[in-house]
């Protein structure tokens, strides 16, 4: 077992900039009997990791200390009541924290065996954006081959990630980017349509398009009644974050009238349960469209875990496309 080793984990104090980012080492947690410990190969970083850094998004009791909710790596340890999992194998995690280390603490329940064909490090980009879009674009939102999805942030981990997924399973997918160079990768990841939200009404370019079955909304604010406007009878809308602002003010009518839902959720919430359940399911529908090359995670960098700062430097920014990997 490696629970007299120590690791390196990555601390917030106080909430600010990246210049905040802290680098501490600790001694490694015992594991309880239905967690293993992995060795990382890679960490992800992603946008709600900023906004727990800046101080807005405080992590569970139950949660690990420190920055990360994704990991990719070798499984060094396990508790005693893991079966899935042998020291050995190679996996990629959803964690409620302490991602950012050399070696991470992750309920077996919530981790997967690498996809087969994709590279270790690259994994780690994989959990906290398909579990994301899988419990919401597949279940809350129900999207179904044919339909039509538009998914905000389309060069985000989780945009480039929902276009592959929804265009695997059929859909046809319109997307929004904020400059012309996003707008051709979200094309190369299959999107149909790509709109310049800087250049273009995205309502205007989506009525066109003859309306839409499920929006992916991470901007809330003035989208939202622009969401409802251009949803088909029957459409839903599911909201994953608010860049824009949490609240506004919308026209039910058109609700009732297209009988649409409006729904939304938050994974790090969930009880291990679900996590669980959410794995069961991406492991057979998911899994085989990585193994088939039609899913990939876009990996915009990588950083050493100790150049934290700088990882969360290029985030702040809002260059990258897909996703930041921090290297142990
Ligand atoms: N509810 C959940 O369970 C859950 C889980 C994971 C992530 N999230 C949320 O999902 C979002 C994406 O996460 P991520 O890690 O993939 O983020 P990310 O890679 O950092 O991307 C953020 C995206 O937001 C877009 N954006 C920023 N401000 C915008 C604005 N005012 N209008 C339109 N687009 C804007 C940016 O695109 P442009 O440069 O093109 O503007 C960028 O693509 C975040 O807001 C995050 O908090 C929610």
């Amino acid at each position: 077992m490696a629970q007299s080793r120590t690791h390196r984990i990555i601390l917030a104090q106080p909430p600010g900039g990246p210049e905040v980012l802290t680098v501490e080492t600790r001694q490694i947690p015992d594991l309880q009997a239905d967690e293993i410990l992995i060795q990382s190969a890679a960490c992800g970083i992603n946008r709600p990791d900023q906004i727990e850094r800046l101080g807005f998004y405080p992590a569970p009791a139950w949660a690990q200390p420190g920055l990360g909710l994704e990991v990719s790596g070798v499984v060094v340890a396990v508790g005693a009541e893991v079966t899935t999992f042998r020291t050995g194998d190679e996996v990629c995690a959803l964690v409620s924290g302490g991602g950012y280390s050399d070696y991470v603490i992750a309920k077996a329940g919530a981790a997967l065996p690498k996809p087969a064909g994709l590279d270790l490090e690259d994994s780690a980009g994989l959990p906290e954006t398909v579990f994301t879009v899988w419990a919401n674009v597949f279940e809350s939102g129900a999207l179904a081959p044919g339909e039509t999805f538009l998914v905000h942030g389309g060069t985000s981990g989780i945009g480039t990630t929902a276009i592959q997924m929804a265009k695997a399973h059929g859909a046809r997918v319109i997307a929004t980017a904020g400059t012309k160079d996003k707008c051709s990768l979200c094309r190369e990841l299959g999107a149909d349509v790509a709109i310049n939200y800087r250049e273009q009404d995205f309502e205007t370019v989506c009525q066109d398009e003859g309306g839409v079955d499920v929006v992916l909304d991470m901007v809330g604010g003035l989208y939202v009644q622009k969401n409802i406007n251009i949803l088909k009878q029957g459409g839903r809308m599911v909201s994953i974050a608010f860049l824009q602002g949490s609240r506004c003010e919308i026209d039910l009518m058109r609700v009732m009238l297209k009988r649409l839902t409006l729904t939304g959720s938050t994974l790090r919430a969930r009880p291990d349960s679900e996590k669980a359940r959410l794995a069961e399911a991406i492991r057979a529908r998911v899994w085989p469209w990585i193994e088939a090359g039609r899913l990939k995670p876009v990996i915009d960098s990588r950083f050493a875990l100790g150049d934290v700062r700088s990882a969360h430097q290029r985030l702040d920014g809002g260059e990258h496309s897909g996703k930041i990997l921090l290297i142990p």
